[in-house]
């Protein structure tokens, strides 16, 4: 039930940080190991490619877990849009190993790939919210989200969850091939912070009605930009205020825009910007005054270490890589309100249905 709650979307990203903590709890006990089993760990191993594969939010969050597997296991990951892969299959890899994300576990179009998948024999992986749900049947291995049940149909702690199971494999795997990354990525710390982090900024969350009330009292169009990690977190961002608010969002690699999209910024135009990468976050900055010279009306959503005295939302520091662990939770609040403000029914979006269970 929703309890106190008006609707389950703010419930459900309000529950954000318990679920962290219920990830720690299931995969990452105190002696600095990992909770995951040791044959998916040594079929891993052998692949020589990772190859995501999702729809919606669950796509952003494989964007973002590209990276933790690149980094974190040295494993080269690419990740693709389910509803593409399904019918045009890239060439693969000698060795491919798929990691199918899916919060429902019924989502028409991963369970296509699964399909398609299974018959060529390839290992696969499903990571989902729901036990015993169609994908989790039918592939080789299952880790769960540990999200407990999300009703909204804007998802939004098992965007978070994904993002953090990801980085429990990829800290598997890290540590048996024995690399320096995965030991130096304390994640029961890190995960323990973005959930602190997190809690943080809902007790916050009446600045953020403001900013909504100050940034979209009638916008039909907005941006977020951001770039390396910001990007996919931005596409998310994106996603949530147009699946709830109908405002027109796009998410956008900051530095793209002035190849062409920026041609779209007219005066009050919200444009919104990550800033958690220290290696690029001068360049957002310019790319943000671009976009001011020409009329939008920026805001800012930046990492404590990096946070100018102007900068509008301030984030707790948290490891680089967990950095949309912590950055999107401002952007679920913005969509809500923006949501609520104009009367609309949160929960259920118009023309939109929890699982999409047709291709
Ligand atoms: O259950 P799944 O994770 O497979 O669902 C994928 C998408 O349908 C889902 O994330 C959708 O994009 C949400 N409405 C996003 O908030």
């Amino acid at each position: 039930s929703k309890g106190t709650y008006p609707y389950y979307m703010l419930k459900e990203i309000d529950e954000q940080p318990a679920v962290m903590r219920r990830i720690v709890d299931a995969y990452l006990p105190a002696d600095g190991s990992v909770t995951v089993s040791a044959d998916l760990l040594t079929a891993l191993d052998q692949a020589d490619r990772l190859y995501i594969v999702a729809a919606g939010t669950s796509y952003h969050a494989g964007l973002v877990g590209s990276y933790l597997f690149e980094q974190v296991a040295g494993l080269p990951t690419e990740v693709h849009l389910a509803s593409e892969f399904g019918y045009h299959m890239p060439l693969l890899s000698a060795h491919p190993f798929f990691l199918l994300l899916s919060q429902s576990g019924e989502t028409a179009d991963s369970r296509e790939v699964l399909v398609n998948v299974k018959k060529q024999g390839y290992p696969v992986l499903t990571m989902t919210n729901t036990a015993g749900s169609t994908l989790s049947r039918e592939a080789d291995y299952t880790m769960l989200l540990h999200a407990g049940p999300e009703i909204a149909v804007a998802s939004t702690k098992a965007y978070t969850a994904q993002i953090a199971v990801q980085a429990v494999l990829a800290k598997a795997l890290g540590l048996h091939r024995n690399l320096t990354a995965a030991k130096a990525l304390n994640l029961r710390h890190e995960l323990s912070l973005a959930a602190a982090g997190m809690q943080t900024l809902m007790d916050e969350k009446d600045q953020i009605k403001n900013l909504v009330g100050q940034y979209f009292p009638n916008q039909a169009h907005a941006f977020y930009i951001g770039r390396g990690e910001d990007y996919p977190l931005s596409l998310e961002a994106a996603l949530k205020l147009k699946e709830v608010s109908y405002v027109h969002t796009e998410g956008f690699a900051a530095g793209e825009l002035k190849h062409g999209t920026i041609a779209l910024i007219e005066e009050d135009t919200p444009v919104l910007a990550f800033i958690t990468d220290d290696a690029t976050a001068a360049h957002t900055r310019s790319n943000l005054q671009e976009t001011e010279a020409r009329g939008a009306h920026t805001m800012t959503i930046v990492s404590e270490h990096l946070a100018q005295p102007t900068d509008n939302i301030v984030l707790p520091d948290v490891a680089p890589l967990l950095s949309a662990l912590v950055g999107i939770v401002p952007a679920q609040l913005i969509a809500y309100y923006a949501a609520l403000g104009k009367g609309l029914d949160v929960d259920k979006p118009r023309n939109l249905a929890k699982s999409v269970t047709v291709e």
